[in-house]
């Protein structure tokens, strides 16, 4: 399998675009770029916003033959992915939070938005979003985000080209899918692990507060309470618990 690249100008969502193309029958592979979206998708229902022209919006339709349980894990995947392609434009210090977010020095560089299409319970397509902030300014990002956000040039302070950062992604995504088409998904866990942000800290997800352990076989978050339960984070967010915020737990790793 090799990825295409198709250059858009204006679209709502490459995500739309992307799924359509599947459900006419596009092959795997299809990379959806545009170097414009007017109502760009996030996670959890959220807008994905970001200036015109500057910033990387792909999409791209896979066809694993993973099961519905394994297809989380190639949102995992996708920020490893970007994370190595942020080591290629010198950013060498890129974490990963909990499910896909992509984090230089605690501010959000990447998202990833990861929709699977099933029929009678087998996986026809996923179409994985990503929105990598290339060349953004700190006046372009609206200061009511929850994560404050960065971008290559932010961190880099030199300017890339969008199309180019598409490509060398596409790179790291084949090596990374070519594994998983090889050999399974079993390895995925590990090297999203190695990038981990917050290992051993102390979250908050929904209320529910927990050490971060590690990640299960399906991509689930195992938290582990101050009551000795282990608990399963399948979907939402989840953040580092503020030290100021509960006396007794701090935000130290173990
Ligand atoms: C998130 O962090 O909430 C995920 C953001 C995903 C944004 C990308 S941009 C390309 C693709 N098209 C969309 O509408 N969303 C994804």
């Amino acid at each position: 399998m090799s990825f295409k690249l198709t250059v858009l100008q204006t679209v709502e969502s490459t995500q739309d675009v992307a799924r359509k193309s599947a459900l006419s029958g596009e092959p795997e592979g299809a990379a959806i770029m545009a170097l414009n979206q007017t109502r760009g998708r996030g996670r959890l229902g959220h807008s994905w916003i970001s200036p015109p022209g500057k910033n990387l919006a792909l999409s791209i339709i896979l066809r694993p033959r993973l099961t519905p349980t394994e297809s989380p894990l190639l949102g995992l995947l996708t920020s490893v992915a970007v994370a190595n392609t942020l080591d290629k434009c010198g950013i060498a210090r890129s974490e990963l939070k909990w499910p896909n977010d992509v984090l230089v020095g605690g501010r959000k560089i990447a998202g990833i938005l990861s929709e699977a299409v099933l029929e009678d319970g087998i996986v026809q397509h996923v179409i994985i979003g990503v929105g990598l902030n290339v060349n953004a300014q700190e006046s372009d990002f609206p200061k009511h985000f929850v994560i404050p956000a960065t971008s290559i040039f932010l961190c880099t302070g030199r300017e890339r080209d969008v199309e180019e950062t598409a490509r060398d992604f596409l790179e790291e995504m084949h090596a990374l899918y070519g594994r998983v088409n090889r050999d399974g998904s079993s390895f995925i866990r590990g090297l999203w692990e190695a990038r981990w942000a917050h290992r051993s800290m102390m979250m908050v997800h929904e209320g529910v507060v927990g050490r971060a352990k590690g990640l299960d076989e399906d991509g689930a978050l195992i938290l582990s309470t101050p009551d000795g339960r282990l608990i399963r984070i399948l979907s939402g967010d989840v953040f580092p618990l503020q030290p100021d915020t509960k006396g007794f737990l701090n935000n130290s790793r173990d």
